[in-house]
């Protein structure tokens, strides 16, 4: 399972990517307004950064607008993926990125039908967000239960399921007992990936008997 980082913050992409757990990065409007920054320069910087799809989102409603922001947006950086809303206008412009060879990801996807319709318009990756999906009382994983289903009967459709709105580390888990291809998770959850109390506990323990023995390895 691939991981992306899912923040438009420099210095949280340049430390987790240190790691070499994090594939590639999704940023939305939301997120470039929260970093304050111009959103061209920071995109150009993240796609220095990383190697993986860096997802840089549209905000025109209609298919010429889209096409036109994803067009500007593609020229930035080879690793870009244009993200575009699931809508008609946004299956059209997909459409026509996956024509031109160019990587899409179709966001705020909130149900099985509008996977199918991504997948149909050549998408490279499906969004579905599992945890605005649990913020209203419906079950987030069953979403992406049900888009594998369909995906995995239609072997041509290549459209790879993201799994987006990540909250925890069990949507995470979840998502990679479900088969999902990608889960792109914020910094603070990614962080939590790796916390265990036990782990700490027993690695202090480790630490103060080796010290009694007064040893060194080096
Ligand atoms: C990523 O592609 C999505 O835009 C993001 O995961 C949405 O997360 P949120 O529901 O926490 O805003």
């Amino acid at each position: 399972m691939r991981f992306f980082i899912d923040t438009a913050e420099i210095e949280d992409i340049r430390e987790l990517h240190k790691s070499g757990m994090v594939d590639g990065v999704t940023t939305n409007p939301t997120l470039i307004a929260r970093s304050g920054r111009d959103m061209l320069k920071t995109i150009a910087e993240i796609c220095a950064l990383v190697d993986g799809p860096v997802s840089a989102e549209v905000s025109s409603t209609d298919t010429d607008g889209m096409v036109a922001e994803g067009t500007k947006l593609s020229k930035i950086a080879q690793n870009i993926c244009v993200k575009l809303p699931t809508t008609w206008a946004g299956l059209e412009a997909c459409k026509h990125f996956s024509n031109a060879g160019i990587a899409t990801n179709m966001t705020l996807c909130f149900s099985p039908s509008q996977a199918l319709l991504a997948a149909k318009a050549g998408a490279s990756y499906i969004s579905p967000f599992i945890g605005r999906l649990d913020d209203i009382g419906q079950e987030g994983m069953e979403l992406i239960q049900s888009i594998a289903t369909i995906y995995a009967n239609y072997p041509d459709l290549k459209t790879e399921i993201l799994v987006a709105s990540v909250r925890s580390s069990n949507h995470v888990v979840k998502a990679a007992e479900l088969g999902a291809d990608v889960a792109t998770i914020p910094p603070k959850v990614m962080r939590g990936l790796l916390s265990h109390p036990l782990t700490d506990k027993g690695l202090a323990a480790f630490l103060k008997d080796w010290a009694g023995t007064g040893q060194s390895i080096l």
